[in-house]
C-alpha cells in the first residue's frame, strides 16, 4: 500500500489557500442549515429516522437500525415500494404534470417525460415483465445506452421486487457473462444499438454473444433504439413493444422490507473477479434522497438538474434515478457523448434548458479545459446555480476552472467523495454551509462519520494522512457482496477492527477537512472508472502470446490515471507497435474499450523479488519516470535499467 506516492501532491494541495464561503444569498434559501450537524450528533438514529419517515411506507417501520457488525438493517420491520415513492406519491400529490426528465438523445431527438407518463410506461412494462413469469426475488441485468427506457426498465423491478443488475453499456461480452452467472439472472433487458458519438454500440449482438455461456436466462428483452437489423433468437428473444403491447398502465405494487435486496452493482475489487454490491430497498433509498436534497440544495419546483454520468455506473443510479425522483427533481437525460456534434454540446443543452445544477466528473473537466473556454463562452449559462463533482480527487486548477467558466465565478462547487459500496455521497460540502476548499471533499455530511488512520489503525493527528476508514453505519451502506459474506468482511472490515476500510488514501488538515489522495489498493480510477490491475493482467494473460504482464496505473493529466501495462512475451514472439495494438485490442474485447491500456511495455523478464515476486512498487516508479527505490531486493538488477530505457521510449511515443 502506497501512501508515500502522493504525499508529495497532497503537499502542494494542502498549501491551497483559497477559500470560498457560501453567498450570503446561497446561505439564506439552503435546505441545509446551520444546527444540522449537531443534530445528527445528538442522536444519529433520530436523525436517520427523520429523514426515513418523509418517505412514504406501505408498513411503517417501528425500529431503526440493528448493527451486528459489519452487518446493518435500518428501518427493518418497515414495508415500501420504491417505485411508489419515486412515481405514484408525486402523481398523487398532484404532480403529475411535472417533468420528470428531458431526455436528450445524440442526434437530437427529444422528448419530455411527466412523472404521470413515467408511471405509466413502468406500470406498462412492469405488467409485461410479471406476465412473463419474473417475480419477487428473481435478478435480471439490464444492458443498455443512456435512453428513457433504461430508468423504465429499473422502475419496473422495483414495482415487481425484482432485483436488478445493470450493467455499464461499455463492457464487453465476456464482463456480461460474469454478471450474469454470478447472479443467475433469469433475465436481460437490452436495446438494438446504443449511439455514440454519430456511431453506433452493438449491444443485442454482445448479448448474443454473452448468451450462449448463461444458462440462467430464459428471456431477453430488446428495445429498439437504432433500428437496423439484428437477429431474435425464437423462445428467447422478445421486443420490448410486443412486450408492453396490451399491458394495463396499472400494476399492483409488491410491498417490500425495507431490507429485501435493491439491486446488484459490480464493481472492481482487487482481485480479477468484480464483486456484486448489494443494496436493499428501505435505507438506500433514504440514504440517495437526503444526500441528492441536501448536497446539491435541490429545490424540485425550480430546479433543472443535471448529472451527466451514466446511469451503468453507481453515479447514475443514485444520482439520475433514484435521488432525483424520490425527490420530484426535474432532470436532464443526454445520450452521447460531449463532442458530438461539437465541443459544445454540454452547453447547449444547459442553454437549452435552463440547467440549474450540474453534476459531472474531474476528468470531463480537464477535457473541457483543454478543448478551450471559447466552447461555454459562447452559450448562456447563466441558469447555473450549483456545479458538483464526483468520481476521483479535483485537482484545485480544474475546480478553479469549472467555477469560473461553467459556473461564472458564482456557483458553489461540491466535490463528493464516495463509492459504489456507500450507496450515496458521504464527504462533500454542503454548499449553503461549508467554505469551499478547491481539492477538498471537506468533511462528512451530517450522520456519518469517519476517520483517517495509521497503518496500525490509530486516528491520525491533524496534519498527518493515511487510510480513509468510516466509523458508524448509515443507511445507503452496502449490505454485503452477492454470494460472499467472507469477502465482504475481508475486503472491508478486517483490516481495521470496528472501521469500514474505504480503501483510498487520505489526508486531513488542521481544520478537519479531508484531501482524498486515490486508491491505495490495486485499483486504477481511469476517467473515474474503477478498474483493478489483477483484470486487466489476467485478460493480457489471456492471450497466448503473453507469458506474463503486470499492470499498474500512471498519472495523467486528463483522465487521472491511465492503464500501463508491462508485458512479458512467450519464446519467439517480438515486441512491436502492431502487436501493442493487437494487445490493446485484446482487453477491449475481454473487458470493454475503457480498459484498453495506454501505454505497453515488451520486456524480456518483469523485475522480481529473489523469491519470484512481482516487484510492483518498481513498476510504478518506472510507469511514473520517477527515481527507483529500494531495489537491493531484486533478483537482477540489469533488467530495471533496460525497463526504464524501454519505458521512456514508450511514454515519448504515446504523449
Ligand atoms: C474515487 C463513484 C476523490 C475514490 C461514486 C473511491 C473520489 C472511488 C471521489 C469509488 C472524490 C470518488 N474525490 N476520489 N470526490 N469520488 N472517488 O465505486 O477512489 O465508481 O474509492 O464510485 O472513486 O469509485 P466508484
Amino acid at each position: 500500500m502506497e501512501i508515500a506516492d502522493s504525499t508529495q501532491a497532497i503537499e502542494t494541495l494542502l498549501e491551497e489557500g483559497r477559500r470560498f464561503q457560501p453567498s450570503a444569498d446561497f446561505a439564506a434559501q439552503a435546505n441545509a442549515q446551520a444546527g444540522i450537524y449537531e443534530e445528527a450528533d445528538r442522536d444519529v438514529e433520530a436523525f436517520w429516522e427523520k429523514w426515513a419517515r418523509t418517505l412514504e411506507w406501505s408498513k411503517p417501520f417501528t425500529k431503526v437500525l440493528d448493527w451486528k457488525e459489519p452487518f446493518a438493517r435500518w428501518f427493518y420491520d418497515g414495508e415500501l415500494n420504491v417505485s411508489v415513492n419515486c412515481l405514484d406519491r408525486h402523481v398523487r400529490a398532484d404532480r403529475g404534470n411535472r417533468i420528470a426528465y428531458y431526455y436528450e438523445g445524440e442526434q437530437g431527438d427529444r422528448q419530455s417525460i411527466t412523472y404521470k407518463e413515467l408511471l405509466g410506461e413502468v406500470c406498462v412494462f412492469a405488467n409485461g415483465l410479471r406476465k412473463l413469469g419474473l417475480k419477487r426475488g428473481d435478478r435480471v441485468a439490464i444492458y443498455m445506452g443512456m435512453i428513457p427506457q433504461l430508468p423504465v426498465a429499473m422502475l419496473a423491478c422495483t414495482r415487481i421486487g425484482v432485483v436488478h443488475s445493470v450493467i455499464f453499456g461499455g463492457f464487453s461480452p465476456d464482463s456480461i457473462v460474469d454478471r450474469v452467472n454470478d447472479a443467475r439472472c433469469v433475465a436481460v433487458i437490452t436495446a438494438d444499438f446504443a449511439r455514440r458519438r454519430g456511431g453506433t454500440v452493438p449491444l443485442k449482438h454482445n448479448v448474443d454473444v454473452a448468451l450462449a455461456q448463461t444458462p440462467s436466462v430464459k428471456h431477453c428483452i430488446v428495445a429498439k433504439r437504432v433500428g437496423d437489423p439484428i437477429e431474435m433468437k425464437p423462445g428467447r428473444d422478445l421486443w420490448w413493444e410486443d412486450v408492453v403491447r396490451g399491458q394495463s398502465a396499472t400494476c399492483e405494487p409488491e410491498s417490500m422490507n425495507a431490507e429485501d435486496l435493491l439491486y446488484l452493482l459490480y464493481t472492481s475489487g482487487t482481485t480479477a473477479k468484480p464483486k456484486g454490491i448489494k443494496h436493499t430497498t428501505g435505507g438506500y433509498l433514504v440514504y440517495a434522497a437526503m444526500t441528492h436534497k441536501l448536497v446539491f440544495d435541490l429545490k424540485d419546483d425550480t430546479d433543472v438538474y443535471w448529472c451527466s454520468a451514466d446511469i451503468g455506473w453507481v453515479t447514475g443510479h443514485s444520482y439520475i434515478v433514484y435521488g432525483p425522483l424520490a425527490n420530484c427533481a426535474t432532470s436532464v437525460i443526454y445520450e452521447g457523448t460531449p463532442d458530438y456534434p461539437d465541443k459544445d454540446r454540454l452547453w447547449e443543452i444547459i442553454e437549452r434548458y435552463k440547467v440549474t445544477i450540474l453534476y459531472t466528473a474531474p476528468t470531463a473537466i480537464r477535457t473541457f479545459m483543454k478543448w478551450g473556454a471559447q466552447y461555454p463562452q459562447a452559450h448562456d449559462l447563466s441558469s447555473l446555480r450549483l456545479l458538483g463533482t464526483v468520481g476521483e480527487p479535483i485537482n484545485p486548477e480544474a475546480w478553479i476552472w469549472y467555477r469560473e467558466h461553467i459556473g461564472g465565478g458564482r456557483t458553489p462547487v461540491v466535490d463528493t467523495w464516495w463509492q459504489t459500496e456507500t450507496g450515496g455521497i458521504m464527504i462533500s460540502p454542503l454548499p449553503g454551509i461549508t467554505t469551499l476548499m478547491p481539492g477538498s471533499a471537506t468533511y462528512p455530511i451530517p450522520g456519518t462519520y469517519a476517520d483517517v488512520v495509521n497503518d496500525k489503525g490509530e486516528s491520525v493527528p491533524p496534519g498527518g494522512g493515511g487510510y480513509l476508514v468510516l466509523t458508524k453505519p448509515w443507511p445507503g451502506m452496502l449490505r454485503g457482496i452477492w454470494g460472499d459474506d467472507e469477502r465482504y468482511v475481508e475486503t472491508y472490515w478486517k483490516r481495521f477492527p470496528h472501521k469500514y476500510f474505504a480503501g483510498d488514501g487520505c489526508r486531513r488538515d488542521h481544520d478537519g477537512n479531508y484531501w482524498l489522495m486515490g486508491r491505495v489498493d490495486d485499483v486504477m480510477n481511469v476517467s473515474g472508472h474503477r478498474i483493478s490491475t489483477t483484470e486487466v493482467e489476467s485478460a493480457l494473460v489471456g492471450n497466448p502470446k503473453v507469458a506474463e504482464a503486470a499492470v499498474c496505473g500512471k498519472l495523467d493529466d486528463i483522465t487521472g490515471q491511465a492503464i500501463y501495462a508491462f508485458v512479458t512475451l512467450r519464446g519467439g514472439q517480438n515486441g512491436s507497435e502492431a502487436l501493442a495494438n493487437e494487445l490493446r485490442e485484446f482487453v477491449a474485447d475481454k473487458l470493454g474499450k475503457f480498459t484498453r491500456p495506454k501505454y505497453i511495455t515488451f520486456t524480456p523478464e518483469l523485475p522480481k523479488t529473489r523469491s519470484g515476486k512481482i516487484m510492483r512498487r518498481l513498476l510504478r516508479d518506472v510507469a511514473e519516470g520517477r527515481a527507483l527505490g529500494d531495489v537491493t531486493t531484486l533478483a537482477d538488477s540489469a533488467i530495471v535499467k533496460d525497463l526504464e530505457e524501454r519505458a521512456k521510449t514508450e511514454i515519448a511515443q504515446e504523449e
